[in-house]
This record gives C-alpha cells, sequence and structure tokens, in this order.
C-alpha cells in the first residue's frame, strides 16, 4: 500500500454533528524505534507489546462550522487544556490530505488517561492512536464504508503522523512496524505480527517502576534527530534488523532466554545511542541501574524469566511471564519498590489493542 491508498476523495458533510469515543494502550517496545526520515519514516524496523491497562480514553464531538481554519478545543481530564493544541494543530496538518473533512467541522476532543500524567510515561502514543482512531469512526459516519482491516491501517497510518509508536497501538498483542524481510510490514502503519506466538511468552507481565517521573529531559523529537550524522546510525539500524529477524524465531520458539538477551540489550543500545549522539545524554538515573543489577541477581539466584526495558527515560520496565508473576511480585515489593519515586509501580500486561466505547449515532 502507498500514501494515496490513504487519502479519502469521495465524502459528503451531510451530516451536522455527531460523538465518537475510543480507548487505545500504550505500548512497549522490544527491539525499539530510535531514528526517524521525513514524514515520519523510521529509519529501523520495531516490534511492541501493546499495553492493557496503561490506555488513553477519547471522544470527540464534531459539529459542522463555516470557514477554512481548524477548530478544535481540548479537555484533558476535566479541564480545557491550551499545552496539547499545538502538538494537535501540527498533527491536523499532517493529516488533512487523508481526512480533508478536518477543515469541515468543529472537534472538541476530551481526553483521559488510565495512568498518572506526570509518572514520565509517555501518553503521546495512546493519545494519538485513540484520537486517529477517533476521526477513523468519524470517516464512517460520513458515509465511508471499510473493511476492518482498512480501518486499522488507515487508523495506524494516520496515528503514526502523530508520533511514530503510536502506529503500534492500534491491535494486539505484538505489533511490527517498518520495512523489514522478515514480517509482513510498512514503514507506513503497523501490522499485527503474523507468527504463532510461542506459549511462554502469551499474556506477558509488564511492571512499570516509576523511577523518575518527572518531564522527559529529551524529547523523542529532539532525541530521534540526535540519529542524523551519528557515528553509529549505520549499524544500529542495521542491528535492529538483525534483532526483528531473530526475534521472530525466538517469539514463535518460545526460547525465552535468547528474548531477555535480545531485549536488554536493545533497550541498552537505545540509551548507548543517546549517550554517544552530540549532543549527548544520560536519561538513566542511579535507581535505574540499581533496579537493572538487582534484576539480574534476582534472576541469577532463581532462573526465572525476569527481564528489564527501557524507554528514553528512567523508568524500568519489568517484563516476565505469567506464570512467574506471584514471585517476581513479591521480588518487586520486597527488594525494587524503594527505587521507586514515592514507592511508585504500575502493573499491567500485554493486551488486545484498541476499543470502540459508546458510539451515539450521527445526526
Ligand atoms: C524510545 O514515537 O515518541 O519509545 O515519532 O517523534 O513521536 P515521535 O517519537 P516516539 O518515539 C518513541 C521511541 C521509543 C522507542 C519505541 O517506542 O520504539
Amino acid at each position: 500500500m502507498t500514501e494515496q491508498d490513504f487519502i479519502l476523495k469521495d465524502y459528503t458533510t451531510i451530516i451536522e454533528s455527531g460523538k465518537v469515543k475510543w480507548e487505545a494502550p500504550s505500548n512497549i517496545a522490544l527491539v525499539k524505534y530510535w531514528g526517524k526520515r521525513e514524514n515520519q519514516i523510521p529509519e529501523n524496523p520495531s516490534i511492541s507489546f501493546t499495553l492493557s491497562n496503561c490506555k488513553t480514553i477519547t471522544e470527540v464531538t464534531y459539529t459542522k462550522k463555516q470557514g477554512y481554519n481548524f477548530s478544535f478545543d481540548v479537555i484533558f481530564e476535566g479541564e480545557k487544556n491550551e499545552a496539547f493544541k499545538p502538538k494537535i494543530q501540527t498533527f491536523f496538518e499532517r493529516i488533512e490530505a487523508y481526512v480533508p473533512f478536518l477543515r469541515d467541522y468543529h472537534f472538541t476532543i476530551e481526553t483521559s488517561n488510565t495512568f498518572p500524567h506526570s509518572s514520565g510515561i509517555a501518553s503521546s502514543a495512546s493519545g494519538m492512536s485513540a484520537l486517529a482512531l477517533c476521526l477513523m469512526s468519524i470517516e464512517e459516519d460520513l458515509g465511508i464504508d471499510h473493511s476492518a482491516d482498512y480501518f486499522n491501517k488507515k487508523a495506524s497510518f494516520l496515528a503514526r503522523l502523530g508520533s511514530g509508536s503510536a502506529c503500534r497501538s492500534i491491535e494486539g498483542e505484538l505489533v511490527v512496524w517498518g520495512q523489514n524481510d522478515v514480517t509482513e510490514s510498512s514503514d507506513l502503519f503497523g501490522v499485527k505480527f503474523e507468527g504463532a506466538i510461542h506459549p511462554n511468552f502469551q499474556e506477558y507481565q509488564d511492571a512499570i517502576l516509576l523511577v523518575d517521573k518527572g518531564e522527559k529531559q529529551v524529547s523523542s523529537t529532539v532525541g530521534h534527530k540526535l540519529m542524523y550524522g551519528h557515528p553509529f546510525a549505520k549499524k544500529r539500524f542495521a542491528q535492529a534488523h538483525e534483532n526483528l529477524s531473530e526475534l521472530r524465531d525466538v517469539l514463535i520458539s518460545g526460547n525465552q532466554k535468547r528474548l531477555i538477551e535480545i531485549v536488554e540489550s536493545e533497550a541498552l543500545t537505545l540509551h548507548a545511542m543517546m549517550m554517544t549522539s552530540m549532543p549527548y545524554f544520560i536519561l538513566m538515573k542511579p535507581n535505574t541501574l540499581e533496579i537493572i543489577n538487582k534484576i539480574w541477581q534476582f534472576r541469577k539466584d532463581t532462573g526465572l524469566h525476569v527481564c528489564f526495558t527501557l524507554d528514553a527515560g528512567a523508568n524500568v520496565h519489568v517484563l516476565f511471564p505469567k506464570t512467574e508473576a506471584e514471585k517476581v511480585y513479591e521480588f518487586i515489593k520486597s527488594q525494587l519498590v524503594v527505587y521507586c519515586q514515592n514507592g511508585h509501580y504500575i502493573c499491567d500486561s500485554v493486551g488486545k489493542g484498541a476499543k470502540r466505547l459508546a458510539h451515539l449515532p450521527a445526526k
């Protein structure tokens, strides 16, 4: 498929108003997206677990308007929010060719997260995917009939233009984004991992340890730019291809030891890229390292299959199979909680993707 396939051509705006509502999850990458080209095209393929509990719930009310400019209000957790508007304005500018009705309606976007805003958990993936899904439902309200497959692909395509990783937040449980030789994929949208996931990796758990709840030190937009002219960029992009290729086999064969090695190496490589860019950053905190060392020791002592991954920040995602959940949560409570800010952590697990919520018929 190409960009052309997502351009909405024939539609009417006889509908005066309506309301749509979606919830969309966050996701955690196993092979990381870090580095992008023009138009949100990733430099390398990535794969992520869709989460279940960390999600954004968004309701969009649309009303026919006059005039050419975009018109929208954002209400975040019950209060009018100006801070999110520039990001949504940019999003609308990037996607208007594909959803031209954006100029025909005023939108009231009411949104909230199930996780605390100041948790250091990025809400852009779940937020942009929830909004993209609402726009797809409005497209349907306007009389456009889609197959479920096209609906998901276009929602993911639009979400990507809001935030790259958001394109992996439409479906579950594992989603691949970015051209590669071993899985069905595209640079334009995320697709469900097509292999049969081994029972070892089904219902995987993710305990998110909140080490630093502050604002991100480096925004992802700035972070991705650090890969331009980065001395190790070429090798890193090639490595992501190799890791995805091997992880594909591992996810099917159930090799837990190898999954752990690939996932932890990916997390540390992501941070190594930030430490070796110009300017350079250290986004881990002392407690991030304390947690990593404790996980390694615990794994050595118990033989359990617990590992960590990181995003572009200090928080630690602790990953483990459901069958080991009781023991791992015991370990988290007794040994890791002390390293979390105010003792906070979030219990999550692999989820099945976004869900449409109550939807009033259009008038
Ligand atoms: C480290 O998707 O937040 O989480 O496309 O600029 O919005 P933009 O970036 P974003 O980058 C996420 C990077 C990451 C790794 C990943 O999720 O693959």
